[in-house]
């Protein structure tokens, strides 16, 4: 599966700005009507391999949501050899353009939704969840497509205490931010973001290119 690319000279068609009602609408319309996400045979396997290495561990949980080739998830869990760091991603293509994996790193192929839903159901919480440059789904007639336009992100919520979400996309990062609040989550803004180094391929990607890069981070523990 091929993730949108999307270039600035693109990205105002059609949404020249952030719609908060309209983000907030769709939120409203997710909690009146939580998903009950059928889960595959697929995901069942990846699933059987996370429940297996969130059970040996007890420690902090770090899940990379949509970690492409891992690089992220390797960085992270070589970091922090106490954290055990799952990296999930769709595309079986990506997750095999990786290098060495630490121990306390896995990359495991399923749907992000798949997992959260399966963590709200079970319990499974997490630490840290990175969503680092999300598919965009740049069209006006994609938002419901986009993270923060989907059950999904209830489920993020519910089971992630801190969330790092980073986008070249500022709609995308100030829509997010705008559905964290509508969906019970702390005021959060989207803030500029300009790593002195890449954290993963698509940072990398666009910093090359010269984009601007955006952030919003969650934090829930006070809460
Ligand atoms: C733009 S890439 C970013 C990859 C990586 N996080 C990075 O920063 O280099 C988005 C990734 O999310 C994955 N993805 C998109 N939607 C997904 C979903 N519903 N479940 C699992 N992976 C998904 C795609 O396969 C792709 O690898």
């Amino acid at each position: 599966m091929g993730c949108a690319v999307h270039q600035p000279s693109r990205i105002p068609v059609g949404q020249p700005g952030p719609r908060r009602a309209a983000v907030v609408a769709r939120v409203r319309r997710q909690q009146a009507r939580p998903s009950c996400r059928p889960v595959g045979s697929r995901a069942g396997v990846a699933l059987d391999r996370m429940a297996a290495a969130l059970a040996e561990h007890h420690g902090p949980v770090t899940i990379d949501l949509g970690c492409g080739t891992g690089e992220s998830t390797i960085a992270r869990a070589t970091a922090d050899p106490s954290r055990l760091v799952i990296g999930i991603d769709r595309s079986r293509a990506r997750l095999h353009r990786h290098g060495p994996v630490p121990t306390n790193a896995h990359l495991v192929r399923a749907n992000i939704d798949d997992v959260l839903a399966t963590a709200t159901a079970v319990g499974w919480t997490f630490d840290e969840a990175l969503v680092l440059y999300p598919n965009p789904y740049p069209k006006p007639g994609q938002q419901s497509r986009r993270l923060y336009g989907r059950p999904a992100l209830l489920d993020l919520l519910a089971v992630a205490r801190t969330i790092v979400m980073r986008t070249n996309w500022a709609v995308y990062a100030h829509e997010f931010a705008m559905a964290v609040e509508a969906a019970g989550g702390p005021k959060v803004a989207a803030q500029r973001w300009a790593p002195a180094s890449a954290g993963s391929a698509f940072e990398r990607k666009y910093l090359a290119a010269g984009h601007a890069l955006w952030a919003v981070m969650v934090d829930q523990n006070d809460l």
